[in-house]
């Protein structure tokens, strides 16, 4: 008899973080919304006013001090008992480290991370949910920017998340709209008859096959919490 614990990859979107008061992009009165996509995530829109995007990202960094991991983040941590818990991230706010989960996979960067502007392999750390960057951040000679991935540029870790997500024993997708790719095409991936779990209120772009939880990420993962535990 094995030990082993079977893996469970969870690819997490803006939902998540909804309960912990964390704007989503796409819902109504979400951040697109508010704030016009290609202005501040875009590499045009950093290009074109760079000083617009450094202070979108200083705001949200703001805003996620002030959140606070929630209910579904902790059960996935909680989870890591049982299974080897694998999460991919498209979210840049960093509550899955909060909550304890040690294994995340950021698919669209960190907002408590700059990276140099020439060089995207030149990565520092953002001490505390104050600290601000601008046009005239430089370290050590180079200019820094968000560590985000903008719009028309490349997801560098969509390949190893691939690869997570094609050794899964179960799959599930929290609190994303499925309206972005690469990301939303990481379910593709996962090997015939692996169960896939979908937990969100509006469910629309349901992958065939997927198990529908329509609920919110604290009630659905409370419920998959219970079907899990009892297989
Ligand atoms: P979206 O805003 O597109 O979708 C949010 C999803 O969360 C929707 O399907 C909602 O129904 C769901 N939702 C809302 N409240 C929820 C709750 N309480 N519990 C669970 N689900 C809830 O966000 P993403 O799909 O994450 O990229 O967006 C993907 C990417 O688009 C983001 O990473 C961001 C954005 O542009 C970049 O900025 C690079």
């Amino acid at each position: 008899m094995t030990d082993k614990k079977p893996k469970l990859v969870v690819s997490t979107g803006a939902g998540i973080s909804a309960e912990s008061g964390i704007s989503t992009f796409r819902d109504a009165g979400g951040l697109w919304e508010q704030y016009p996509v290609m202005d501040v995530a875009s590499a045009d829109g950093f290009e074109r006013n760079p000083a617009l995007v450094h202070r979108f990202y200083n705001e949200r960094r703001v805003a996620l001090g002030n959140a606070r991991p929630n209910r579904a983040h902790e059960i996935l941590h909680e989870l890591e008992k049982y299974f080897d818990v694998y999460v991919i991230t498209q979210n840049v706010d960093d509550l899955h480290e909060r909550a304890g989960s040690t294994r995340v996979l950021h698919l669209h960067g960190e907002l408590m991370k700059m990276r140099a502007v020439d060089d995207p392999g030149f990565i520092r750390p953002l001490e505390g949910y104050d600290a601000t960057t601008s046009p005239d951040t430089v370290v050590e000679g180079h200019h820094m920017r968000p560590h985000i991935v903008f719009f028309q540029e490349a997801v560098p870790m969509f390949e190893p998340a691939t690869e997570l997500a094609a050794q899964a024993d179960i799959f599930v997708i929290i609190g994303t709209s499925l309206a972005v790719y690469p990301a939303a095409a990481l379910v593709r991936y996962v090997r015939p008859g692996v169960p896939v779990y979908y937990i969100d209120p509006h469910p629309d772009n349901a992958p065939a096959g997927v198990t529908v939880i329509k609920a919110t990420a604290t009630e659905g993962m409370a419920e998959l919490e219970r079907i899990l535990l009892k297989r």
